[in-house]
């Protein structure tokens, strides 16, 4: 079983740009968070907005790109140096493209699996490895909504959340009598950057809502599926299953 870890300290987030996960280190700052290792692709270029974004955390920048999988390791090893134990580990890498499926060239496709879901997934064994030779610490992975039925417009983004959604879930099973916890988070649309210019969804939330909801559960300390807002877990669980002419009307153009 996973042995909790009362109040995190400590955090490394892969993708450390992301708007979603500055905003759960903020909430996991209120909780007692006190230092994060944030790596991401061009930390000069970011490094003093992040550092504002998340008043109360000591943190340090690590660039590191998750299509380079030789470097994975490398980074949970560095970090594990700089925090001492590594008590959350948040995955937020993601790129939407231009949300759209059938004109995408197989270069792009390729593109997006591999930062979707090969580069995320091979870290995330990096990860868990380390959590589980530690003996205790929580994974946090940003799945999403479309990855549970996939729509015309986004059905590569939808395809490799799907992929790293089972890969997480299965890592939560594999680690569970490690002392690790895993938690898949299932957003519907979220109004961050990656959205930016894309008409909202129904039921459209903010970053700090998906943080609110990420250090709820983070503080449960238990492997979990979360969905946000909560109501979408029912609603996809009847769309999973609709037959795909009634799909078609539901999902529409989007
Ligand atoms: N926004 C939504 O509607 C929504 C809904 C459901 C799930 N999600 C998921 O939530 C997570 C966070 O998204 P967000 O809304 O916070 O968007 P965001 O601010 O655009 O965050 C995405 C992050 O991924 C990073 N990234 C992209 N490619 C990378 C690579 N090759 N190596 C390392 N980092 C890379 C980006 O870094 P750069 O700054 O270098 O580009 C950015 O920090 C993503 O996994 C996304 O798929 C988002």
């Amino acid at each position: 079983m996973s042995r909790h870890v009362d109040t995190p300290r400590t955090a490394l987030v892969l993708g450390g740009s992301s708007d979603i996960a500055l905003a759960a280190l903020r909430r996991l700052a209120r909780d007692g968070l006190e230092r994060a290792v944030l790596a991401l692709r061009d930390p000069e270029r970011d490094t003093e907005r992040l550092t504002a974004a998340v008043p109360g955390v000591q943190t340090s920048f690590v660039r590191w790109d998750a299509n380079e999988p030789d470097t994975h390791q490398q980074l949970v090893h560095d970090a594990a140096a700089t925090l001492g134990t590594i008590d959350v580990v948040l995955c937020a890498v993601g790129m939407l493209g231009h949300h759209a499926g059938v004109t995408m060239a197989p270069s792009e496709v390729d593109e997006m699996i591999r930062t979707n879901l090969a580069g995320p997934a091979a870290a995330l064994a990096a990860a868990a490895d380390h959590l589980c030779a530690q003996g205790h610490g929580t994974i946090v992975v940003l799945s999403s909504v479309a990855g549970v039925r996939p729509r015309k417009s986004n059905y590569v983004y939808g395809a490799t959340k799907a992929g790293l959604d089972a890969f997480a879930l299965g890592l939560a099973d594999a680690a569970r009598t490690r002392g690790v916890a895993v938690i898949v988070v299932r957003p519907g649309f979220v109004r961050s950057k990656m959205t930016v210019g894309l008409p909202p969804a129904p039921f459209a939330t903010d970053p700090a809502t998906v943080g609110d909801a990420i250090a709820t559960a983070v503080a449960r300390g238990r492997s979990a599926t979360v969905w946000v807002p909560p109501h979408l877990g029912p609603l996809f669980t009847v769309f999973r299953w609709l037959p795909a002419p009634v799909w078609r009307r539901v999902a529409g153009d989007r």
